[in-house]
């Protein structure tokens, strides 16, 4: 099948966590002023669309997905005149620029909430979802079911003025919008969405956008996780009866009248089941981020469960994610890290090669179909915090909440040093922190993040990790992201448009894949990337004339990877 070519599809996106990206003002928090002082460092990456995290008012509870005001910029990070020339500014350099879209929720103090709350019979009472509790046989007050909030414990929260429960799927002062009420859905297209269409934003990344529909009959969840009161509701809240309806509604109210690019977050999904949300027919989204890859050796239904992943599991996730669009007419993503992701190199690569892995995964990623999604940082192989920081220098509710439960609960057992050491090593392994440290720009104090004190604590290894020391590096990280980028777009045939198929699949230590262009089948691209330690044979696989086209060492044995080598040949 032949599928249409739209500028979102060959585009390498960049996406920028604001309060971590660049201070511009020397408060410590990272700022739009900031994001327009380094365009020139962007475009020359080859960065074609930047995707800017939630920078709207808001209490920062949950780092700005807790928005007040959708139409107002959060004043650390600047003003909506600041918005308008990073929008401007971006497009004269040729790129584009999308939004984060938070509509699952809204803040607890934004104004729509606060009349919701205000009483029963206000007019936007049902713009969130509020129950009345559940009492036991002894009148204890329970929450009206069973579902878990992602960041630990009910899902449901008491609020004494009116005396019913309202939900909330995040943290208690995110509560969920009612997406059931269709003046809600209404009020949420002009304020989130249009509004900032109509100053020039090009599409949005959407949060969360499995979600919306909830089981109206609000059943318990079932129980996956006996140990606890409070389970994960996914299948009564993800993927959910009307959800598909939101997003045509969406597709065909707003984002189709402005030729906005849309990628959704819906984590998990049947191949099935992400077909109906990107199958250009279905008139949704154009991208979904999947999250089998990602996830691969985290264990479902506890944030912080993790019980280690095998080669096999990454390569089978990476084809489960990459290739659900062949023969259609859908269109993927490809990613590895984001804000809520710890850096790949740590989680997936080798740190006593960090350099090298990091190039492995830049290949990886630059190689895959679908389009491609950078995360700030990532393009200098940005590590981990060190594991030798204590739970204080964590800032994300979501850890916190979940170290807090983890205390009340083995607080004090005899052994609790010894749990807390095991927790302390999976969360600096996979808490979403590891991403937000301020992005390493040079070897000044703080890494050249701030000229104050940053918010939240600067990598230790700033001095010789950072944007300085590699941008004229041929060498560096950052160099080799650059030809990545630069080689991805030059063979898009096959590297950002071709089809995907694994070689050698039991193999544990080497990932080996070959991509080609349907119109095309002679010319392929041979990728090897060597996911050990160790030195391994190296064997071509298929007949045909190699070319070697890209590499992350200096020297190259034919015969022989060396740890974590990768390498791109054109076959013909
Ligand atoms: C997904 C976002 O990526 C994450 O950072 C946030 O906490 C939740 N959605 C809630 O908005």
């Amino acid at each position: 099948m032949t599928i249409a070519r739209e500028w979102w599809k060959n585009a390498t996106v960049y996406q920028i966590w604001p309060a971590s990206y660049k201070d511009s003002n020397g408060d410590g928090v990272g700022d739009i002023p900031g994001i327009i002082s380094t365009l020139d460092y962007l475009k020359d990456l080859g960065v074609d669309v930047i995707w800017c995290s939630p920078m709207y008012d808001s209490p920062q509870d949950d780092m700005g997905y807790d928005i007040s005001d959708y139409e107002k910029v959060y004043p650390e990070y600047g003003t909506n005149e600041d918005m308008q020339t990073l929008i401007d500014e971006t497009h004269k350099r040729g790129m584009k620029l999308i939004l984060d879209l938070v509509i699952n929720h809204t803040s607890s103090e934004h104004v729509w909430f606060k009349e919701s709350r205000s009483s029963k019979t206000n007019s936007k009472r049902d713009w969130y979802i509020w129950k009345p509790p559940k009492f036991d046989a002894d009148g204890n007050r329970h929450p009206p079911n069973n579902w878990g909030s992602f960041f630990s414990g009910s899902a449901w929260e008491y609020d004494e003025l009116t005396g019913e429960y309202y939900l909330r799927l995040f943290a208690r002062t995110q509560p969920d919008l009612n997406w059931e009420n269709e003046v809600t859905r209404k009020a949420i297209y002009d304020s989130a969405m249009k509004f900032w269409l109509d100053r020039g934003i090009d599409g949005f990344r959407i949060d969360t956008a499995g979600l919306y529909s909830k089981d109206q009959k609000f059943p318990d969840a079932s129980i996956v996780c006996p140990d606890e009161e409070f389970q994960m509701s996914f299948q009564n809240t993800n993927n959910g009866p009307r959800i598909h309806e939101f997003h045509k509604e969406m597709y065909s109210n707003v984002t189709s009248n402005y030729d906005a690019m849309t990628v959704g977050e819906v984590g998990f999904c049947s191949r099935e089941d992400s077909l109906k949300y990107v199958s250009a027919k279905e008139q949704e989204m154009n991208m979904i981020f999947l999250f089998d890859t990602i996830t691969v050796g985290r264990e479902g239904g506890d944030t912080f469960g993790y019980k280690d992943w095998t080669l096999t599991d990454f390569k089978r996730a990476i084809q489960k994610d990459t290739t659900f669009i062949e023969g259609t007419d859908a269109w993927s993503t490809v990613f590895i890290e984001n804000h809520d992701q710890p850096r790949s190199v740590t989680r997936f690569g080798g740190i006593k090669y960090a350099s090298q892995s990091a190039k492995l995964i830049t290949l990886l990623e630059s190689t895959l179909t679908g389009t491609l999604f950078i995360y700030q940082g990532q393009e200098i192989g940005m590590e981990n915090l060190p594991r030798s920081w204590s739970i204080d220098e964590y800032k994300d509710i979501n850890t916190i909440n979940y170290y807090k439960k983890f205390k009340e609960k083995y607080g004090n057992d005899s052994d609790f040093k010894e749990k807390e050491e095991k927790l302390m090593d999976i969360i600096n392994l996979v808490a979403r922190d590891n991403s937000r440290s301020p992005v390493q720009w040079n070897s000044s104090t703080n890494g050249g993040f701030t000229s104050g004190t940053p918010w939240t604590r600067v990598n230790d290894n700033y001095r010789t990790i950072n944007v300085a020391s590699q941008i004229d590096d041929p060498n560096s990280v950052l160099s080799f992201w650059k030809k990545s980028i630069q080689i991805r777009k030059q063979y898009q045939d096959l590297l950002i448009f071709g089809t995907f198929k694994i070689l050698d699949f039991e193999n544990e230590n080497v990932f080996t894949y070959i991509k080609e262009d349907e119109k095309n089948g002679l010319r392929k691209a041979y990728v090897v990337l060597n996911f050990s330690n160790n030195s391994v044979k190296f064997e071509k696989l298929i007949g045909g004339e190699f070319e070697l086209l890209h590499c992350n060492v200096g020297d190259v044995d034919e015969s022989i990877l060396s740890p974590y080598e990768g390498r791109l040949y054109i076959v013909d």
